[in-house]
């Protein structure tokens, strides 16, 4: 598995915890800044991890800002993109099970450091349940192409 990964300064702390997590599970990742708390943009950093993932170089990305929302707003401006902005273990798990989520939001204002880990680790390792899922993702998919559902 090849994780893009990407976040603001906002979201910087929570990228840097992900990185030690991915570390030490040997997940092999890119991580496509920024590097510092210092004030960046982050439509630079969700465009990045976007298209990294959209164009299959990368099977998920896990993007971070001050919310998660402004991130997760940018990348899903990218054809192909489900990025979910997640705030507990619940959401985490089923928007996988159900939203097949190819990225993983969150908010370094919002959530801590030790939750955005257990997050990322629910995200990775959950697969999505397809059925009747699968329809509702071809609707999605359906909008962005500008065809009727
Ligand atoms: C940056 O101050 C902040 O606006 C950004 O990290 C994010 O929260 C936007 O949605």
């Amino acid at each position: 598995m090849k994780i893009a990964i990407g976040a603001d300064h906002g979201g910087f702390c929570l990228k840097e915890a992900i990185n030690k997590y991915l570390d030490e599970k040997g997940i092999e990742y890119t991580d496509f800044g920024c590097y510092s708390e210092d004030s960046v943009d982050y439509a630079l950093y969700a465009k990045k991890v976007a298209e990294g993932v959209a164009s299959g170089e990368f099977d998920k990305g896990i993007l971070c800002c001050g919310t998660g929302i402004g991130i997760s707003i940018a990348a899903n401006k990218v054809k192909g993109i489900r990025a979910a902005v997640v705030t507990n273990e619940f959401c985490a798990e089923m928007t996988r099970r159900h939203n097949d989520a190819n990225i993983l939001a969150m908010g370094g204002r919002v959530i801590t450091p030790e939750q955005a880990v257990k997050f990322t680790d629910i995200f990775l390792n959950t697969e999505f349940e397809g059925g009747r899922h699968e329809r509702r993702i071809a609707q999605i998919a359906a909008i962005e192409n500008g065809e009727e559902l």
